[in-house]
């Protein structure tokens, strides 16, 4: 089984990028604690970055008849864009969408997702940890 790890903008400068707010762990660091979990079940994680919105876009339409499910971090994409969210919502897969930080306790623009309807978990404020949680609620999903 085939799961897609799709980290939005931004997000390949993890580690260096708000320390304060995103936490030391690199991206790669990140992709291979979820590898890790994963592994153990006999599943495989594709990770893939883009800092471009039709090139996620493309990506999510590559794998849509191998995988099995998206975690998504779509980064600033998170609220505005409405092309990922019916990429999401058109390849039929499901989708858990995870955050490092807690978006719903920072600004404004930040609260709202789009891609959170078009999802069936949303993991949010556990730093790294929340893309290994967004791995479990995917599991749970899948294997229901
Ligand atoms: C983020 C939150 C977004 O608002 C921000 O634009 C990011 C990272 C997070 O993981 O906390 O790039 O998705």
């Amino acid at each position: 089984m085939q799961i897609l790890l799709i980290h939005g903008p931004n997000l390949n400068l993890l580690g260096e990028r708000e320390p304060d707010v995103y936490g030391s762990t690199t991206m790669e660091q990140i992709n291979e604690m979820v590898r890790k979990v994963a592994e153990t079940r006999g599943i495989t994680i594709i990770a893939f970055q883009s800092n471009h919105e039709g090139s996620i876009i493309d990506f999510i339409h590559a794998h849509r008849k191998t995988a099995a499910g998206i975690i998504i971090n779509p980064g600033a994409y998170t609220h505005y864009s409405y092309a990922i969210r019916d990429a999401v919502a058109g390849v039929n897969l499901p989708a858990v969408e995870v955050h490092l930080s807690d978006i719903k306790k920072r600004e404004p623009f930040r609260q709202i997702s789009v891609i959170e309807p078009v999802c069936v978990a949303q993991v949010s404020g556990l730093g790294a940890q929340s893309y290994v949680k967004g791995f479990e609620e995917l599991l749970k999903v899948i294997e229901k």
